[in-house]
């Protein structure tokens, strides 16, 4: 298993929607963090689907680390 780009040590947070889909950045690649724009193609690295339950600040992992993805666990702080 390839190690995933660590985009940044910090979280990014994110304002979603109820209801709505997000694809969220699994490689690190990405230029649209935490979101996939399609930079992880010809890796082993897939997006992982997530949907909003509710409206709110949610706190999306940009170290690629997390055991909950797609949300911040706090692991970058071990990086
Ligand atoms: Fe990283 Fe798609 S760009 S998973």
């Amino acid at each position: 298993m390839a190690e995933p780009h660590i985009a940044q040590k910090s979280p990014l947070p994110i304002e979603v929607e109820a209801g709505k889909d997000y694809w969220w950045c699994a490689c690190g690649q990405s230029k649209n963090q935490p979101f996939c724009d399609g930079s992880h193609k010809g890796s082993e690295f897939v997006p992982v689907k997530w949907t909003a339950e509710a409206n709110g600040r949610k706190f999306f992992c940009a170290c690629k680390h997390t055991k909950n993805a797609p949300l911040c666990d706090g692991g970058h702080k071990a990086l």
